[in-house]
């Protein structure tokens, strides 16, 4: 059986290169995705094939509509229709909200908000047409609960569960999953940017008394990227060691 591509959109991160890995291990052929000119992306992809893990790059900025479409023809060409997408980009611009600037807003809901149309819009409706398909939407606990500090990532972490819910209406019947994920503080360079004392105050409130593993996020993607899951569509999936219970 031929392996189904899967695109990670920025593949090369804490979470994404997590997920690539797991993709990979569930048989999948992977794609990341990340950003043109990223700094460190052949160190990355040598790390990957000399720890065995057979991926692909692809660059495009996703926060740009004509860059996505670029970028999804040249896969489909090179190396087949994606069947697997996960929307994994985001940033962080922590702030609270009455010293947040319009350009923190803005970052924030153009790479984690925009960026989910842009990727989408490009892949929906071929997995449609050929009737299988998982949309796999990286969204956050901060999007389920509200973060002080996060007006920004909260709003667009929220707006893909929205987003999560209304796609997979439109495509349940055309055998296309579209679910979200809402991982908690899990150890990645973006949770480890949080100031010590912070990040100290908020483990303590976690039941399982620890950060999350990339791992245990790129399992649970490789999951929804699997036959078993067909019957899971339109769900968060919490993922967070009891921080917030849905
Ligand atoms: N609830 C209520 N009050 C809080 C609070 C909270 N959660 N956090 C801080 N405060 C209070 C502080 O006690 C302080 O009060 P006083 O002025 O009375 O002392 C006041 O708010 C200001 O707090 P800071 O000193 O921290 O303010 P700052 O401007 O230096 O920093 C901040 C603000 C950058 C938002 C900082 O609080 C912070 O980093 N918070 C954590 C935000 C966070 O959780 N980000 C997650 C990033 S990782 C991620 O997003 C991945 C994911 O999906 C989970």
């Amino acid at each position: 059986m031929s392996r189904k591509v899967a695109l990670v959109t920025g593949g090369m991160g804490g979470l994404g290169t997590a997920i690539c890995k797991s993709l990979h291990e569930n048989g999948f052929k992977v794609v990341a995705n990340c950003l043109p000119g990223l700094p460190g992306k052949d160190e990355w992809l040598n790390k990957m094939r000399a720890d065995g893990v057979d991926v692909s790059e692809a660059e495009a900025d996703v926060t740009d509509y004509e860059q996505c479409a670029a970028m999804v023809k040249r896969i489909e060409s090179d190396i087949g229709p994606v069947e697997v997408l996960v929307n994994n980009a985001g940033i962080t611009r922590d702030a609270m909200f009455r010293k947040m600037d319009k350009g923190q807003w803005d970052a924030v809901l153009s790479t984690n908000l925009d960026s989910v149309f842009n990727v989408t819009h490009q892949v929906l409706p071929g997995m449609a047409e050929r009737g299988w398909g998982r949309v796999i939407n990286i969204s956050s606990v901060n999007g389920v609960k509200g973060q002080f500090g996060q007006a920004n990532y909260s709003a667009a972490k929220a707006g893909i569960l929205g987003f999560t819910k209304a796609i997979a209406q439109e495509v349940a019947k055309k055998g296309v999953t579209v679910n979200a994920i809402a991982p908690g503080y899990v150890g990645t360079d973006m949770v480890m940017a949080i100031k010590q004392e912070v990040r100290d105050q908020i483990v303590a409130t976690i039941p399982a008394g620890r950060l999350g593993k990339p791992e245990e996020i790129g399992d649970l993607c490789a999951f929804l990227a699997s036959e078993s899951a067909g019957y899971i569509t339109g769900s968060t999936i919490n993922i967070n060691g009891g921080l917030h219970m849905g």
